[in-house]
């Protein structure tokens, strides 16, 4: 009866597995802030992809490590780097009923570890770093990738990409904006896993004050207008009154990001049996869904889909 009644469904085909590849290593290795994760091995990202894929999970976001870093973040471009091999390589693991996005920033690349390249006064330059996230969208797009999620929230990405990928013909390759992405302590094990903690400084220039509602919904107003396929908040539990503000508000698809630390707080009680991580995880992930987003990338996919079906 409680299954007849029920108001907020979740399904694997609501949620997006967050994947990391990272070149130069022979085997995988795991990421201990996040049990159950690894930075893998084009070969173990192939393993891995295919078994979340059979479980029914709607798709994919790739994460690329790279081996070499400099100022302006080459790598992320160039055509035979780790990300864009990662891409090639899960392309060819997927057919057409998973979609595979490629996150689209500067911070894994960059050997200062923020999110664009920086100007003279040791700022993040805005407009320089639109330029260099044009380049990295039509190599992500040319590897394969179905969507393109820019997450370095810098103003006019999502129309600067637009415009990259409509001239060099990727007029069907989509956008996933990272559109209110706040200044968040919850990606920590996230750069433990991408290896792109910033040396200096912090991303207050262009993440988003916590305390900022009003602004996210106008952050995300901006990034439909400019060509956005799919907005996005990030982190999710903490900000489940923006995400219900934006599904009421535009009635727009809309995904949330249930970040690496939500994950970790989850894995370390439930590893402590201070709760039971089973239930746990499909009440956050139903929370999240409640709220009114769409699409869930987690790093719960593969075991939610496992207790999902
Ligand atoms: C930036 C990026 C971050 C995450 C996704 N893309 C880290 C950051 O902004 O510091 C975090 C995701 C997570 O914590 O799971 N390229």
């Amino acid at each position: 009866m409680r299954a007849l009644v029920r108001e907020t469904e979740l399904r694997p085909s609501d949620l997006i597995a967050p994947l990391f590849v990272k070149e130069g290593i022979d085997e995988p290795v795991a990421i201990e802030s996040m049990p159950g994760h690894a930075q893998h091995t084009l070969e173990s990202l192939r393993k891995e992809t295919r078994e979340i894929a059979s479980k029914g999970v709607a798709g994919f976001v790739l994460f690329g490590v790279p081996e070499r870093k400099d100022a302006e973040g080459s790598e992320a471009w160039n055509p035979e780097g780790i990300a864009q091999r990662g891409l090639r390589a899960m392309r060819e693991e997927l057919g057409d009923e998973h979609v595979l996005i490629a996150d689209l920033c500067l911070d894994e690349y960059t050997d200062h570890g923020h999110c664009g390249v920086l100007g003279e006064d040791g700022a993040v330059d805005n407009d320089r770093t639109l330029e260099l996230y044009r380049r990295i969208a039509l190599a992500q797009a040319d590897a394969g990738a179905d969507m393109v999620a820019p997450s370095g929230m810098m103003d006019g990405q999502v129309a600067a990409i637009r415009g990259a990928l409509d001239e060099a013909g990727f007029e069907r390759t989509g956008i996933l904006a990272y559109a209110a992405k706040f200044a968040s302590s919850f990606y920590g094990p996230f750069r433990d896993a991408a290896e792109c903690a910033p040396r200096f400084g912090d991303r207050t220039g262009y993440q988003m004050d916590p305390a900022n509602p009003k602004e996210a919904l106008r952050e995300i107003r901006a990034d439909i207008d400019e060509g956005a396929d799919i907005v996005m908040v990030k982190p999710a539990l903490p900000y489940l009154d923006v995400i219900r503000r934006a599904a009421e508000r535009f009635g727009f698809p809309l995904a949330a990001y249930n970040v690496s630390g939500e994950y970790a707080m989850v894995k370390a009680a439930a590893a402590n049996g201070w709760l039971d991580g089973r239930r746990a995880t499909l009440e956050v992930l139903t929370g999240i869904r409640r709220a009114g987003a769409g699409l869930i990338l987690t790093y719960h996919a593969k075991e939610a889909a496992d207790w999902l079906t």
